[in-house]
């Protein structure tokens, strides 16, 4: 099966960490995302990729050019302006000759997409959808099916007041090129709202795949700091080219001073310094070239590359982009944000769900709520 991945949106509610790149590039355990997306769909014997896409495209394609490094056919389709989901996938009708998959690319998942496979040839269904149950299913696409999983109603982002099911769409599809006809061509078009409804107005057979493993939309910054925490403490998956020691991930290049203590889980990148005292608490990801100063505390955080962090400091439950340059007797509280490049002088404090702009400092521009 080929696979689509829709990567066009902008990563809204992960700015300002996607001002720079596109939420598949964001890096979830100093790899970017996509990568470990490629990896899940190598596993399940996919190699053929088209990414949809439409936010700084050219970020991607620097980065993974024609996809052989990493075991990929990959093929790049640009949209001018935002089609949607279902819009996206149009425009490539004329690719698609057989039964294929499509990914939201925000997704990270152990979705036996195999076994999903499997379902939709026996149940002879058009468009079948990996569901899993949610505590509050107002954030995503609400699933309502009969007993044998066949899909009843969809409905996108509802009310409490019209939630029917806590089942939701997990953003994995698999179709038949057939269905694409019900989608009008050159428009903006969404599947959610679109062509589900349209498809179970009209008595076609769409059936729900029931998920059982790992499952989260890393989209936000909760979630993208979930994610973080889930990997490190083994409760997705984690494929680490190289060994822990004690649950700590470094390797030769970084110097962490003998005094420092850190608690796993903690992964350090190449080529960074960790000075006196130290307190790195997991789970913690830190990106290469990062220098932590003396007697500064970290818990629970992500830091990407070459951010510096003065002595005394405290940085809790958040993140921080690349090339960010934060002082002494800093702290910066939980749910926070700060951008690449940005800048925190001495003495400051960053207050709860607080974000810091790209290049911006704290002591002269002003800062927003970070988007939950
Ligand atoms: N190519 C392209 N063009 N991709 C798009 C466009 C577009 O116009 N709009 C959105 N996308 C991509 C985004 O990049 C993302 O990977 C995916 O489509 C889903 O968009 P989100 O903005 O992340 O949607 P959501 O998280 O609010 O809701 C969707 O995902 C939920 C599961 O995480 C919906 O599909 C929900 O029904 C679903 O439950
Ligand atoms: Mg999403």
């Amino acid at each position: 099966m080929k696979a689509i991945i829709l990567v066009g949106g902008e990563g809204t509610r992960l700015r300002p960490l996607t001002c720079n790149v596109p939420k598949p590039m964001v890096p979830v355990v100093n790899r970017p995302f996509l990568e470990h997306t490629f990896s899940y769909l190598k596993h399940h014997n996919i190699d053929e990729v088209i990414l949809a896409m439409g936010y700084l495209p050219h970020r991607i394609k620097e980065h993974f050019g024609d996809g052989k490094d990493y075991g990929i056919k990959l093929t790049y389709e640009v949209e001018d302006s935002p089609m949607g989901t279902g819009g996206a996938v149009k425009r490539l009708h004329h690719l698609l000759d057989d039964t294929f998959v499509v990914m939201n690319g925000d997704v990270y998942t152990d979705l036996d997409i195999t076994e999903m496979a499997a379902m939709h040839k026996e149940k002879q269904s058009v468009c079948s959808i990996a569901m899993v149950p949610v505590e509050d299913p107002t954030k995503y696409g609400v699933i309502e099916t009969s007993p044998a999983n066949k899909i009843r109603k969809f409905t996108e982002k509802p009310g409490w007041d019209s939630v029917t099911s806590n089942n939701i769409n997990a953003g994995t599809y698999i179709m038949e090129p057939k269905v694409l006809e019900q989608i009008p061509y050159g428009t903006f078009h969404m599947f959610e709202q679109g062509l589900f409804p349209k498809l179970l107005l009209g008595g076609e057979s769409l059936y729900g795949f029931p998920l059982k493993g790992y499952w989260i939309d890393m989209g936000t910054v909760e979630s993208y700091l979930k994610l973080h925490g889930d990997m490190l403490k083994g409760q997705a998956a984690l494929n680490m080219q190289s060994k822990s020691k004690d649950g700590i991930w470094s390797d030769e290049t970084t110097r962490i001073h003998r005094t420092a203590k850190i608690q796993g889980p903690v992964v350090i990148g190449a080529g960074c310094t960790i000075g006196p005292r130290a307190r790195i608490t997991g789970p913690v990801v830190i990106g290469a070239g990062c220098n932590i100063g003396e007697d500064t505390a970290l818990e629970d955080c992500v830091l990407w590359r070459q951010t510096s962090v003065g002595n005394q400091s405290t940085l809790n439950h958040c993140v921080i982009g690349n090339n960010a340059k934060i002082g002494n007797n800093v702290w910066v509280k939980s749910g926070s944000v700060v951008a690449d490049d940005a800048v925190i002088g001495d003495g400051n404090k960053l207050a709860n769900g607080i974000a810091l702009w790209p290049g911006h400092n704290l002591e002269s521009d002003s800062v927003t709520f970070v988007r939950r």
